[in-house]
């Protein structure tokens, strides 16, 4: 796989290596709140089990899934990937270790994963469900070019709450 370089990290597949800088930067009640699986607390046994998953399924030929690291200073900062690629189309998804918010780094990593979607993985269309409440989250697909196509009522079902899933979506 390859790697992508911009001025403020690297999109990089994971490594061996990866799990305490992975357990530090995921481990994060915001992060577990607007994502569907990522676990809180996070312990470093999720971590190894995540890190074994990612290069195994980067090692595959024809794998459903791309898993990015965004490297700062060759740790793990956060993560953006392509999940239930299929023919034409895939859901990207992405998190960001707290002390990096607010710096444009996960627009900037949509739009680099979204360009390499669509010229490599050779995608059709992108899309993204995102919770109500996540502005921030809605804001970096509306600044990467996604638009909003609707909104799912009740198609997320969490710790037994049902949620709305905001539909967005781009396509080639
Ligand atoms: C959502 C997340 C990835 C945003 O990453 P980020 O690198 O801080 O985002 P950016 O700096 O690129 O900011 C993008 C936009 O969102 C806005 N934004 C960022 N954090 C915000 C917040 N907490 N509330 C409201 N707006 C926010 C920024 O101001 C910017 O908009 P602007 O250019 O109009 O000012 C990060 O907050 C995160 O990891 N959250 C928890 C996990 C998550 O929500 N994942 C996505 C699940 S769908």
């Amino acid at each position: 796989m390859v790697v992508i370089k911009s001025k403020k990290f690297i999109l990089r597949p994971f490594r061996k290596g990866d799990e305490e800088s992975l357990r530090r930067s995921i481990n994060n009640r915001t992060i577990y709140k607007n994502t569907l699986s990522i676990p809180y607390p996070y312990t470093l046994k999720d971590a190894k089990k995540w890190v074994a998953k990612a290069i195994e399924k980067t090692k595959q030929r024809k794998s459903d899934s791309v898993y990015f690291v965004i490297d700062i200073g060759g740790e793990v900062a956060g993560s953006v990937s392509f999940t239930k690629i299929k023919q034409y189309k895939a859901e990207i998804g992405y998190w960001l270790g707290e002390k990096y918010w607010r710096q444009g780094i996960m627009t900037e990593a949509v739009k680099l994963a979204t360009k390499f979607g669509f010229k490599e993985l050779k995608l059709k269309r992108i899309y993204a469900y995102v919770f109500p409440w996540n502005k921030a989250s809605m804001r970096v697909l509306e600044k990467a070019g996604y638009n909003l196509e609707g909104i799912l009522r009740k198609d997320i079902k969490k710790n037994n709450k049902f949620i709305d899933a905001y539909l967005f979506a781009k396509v080639r």
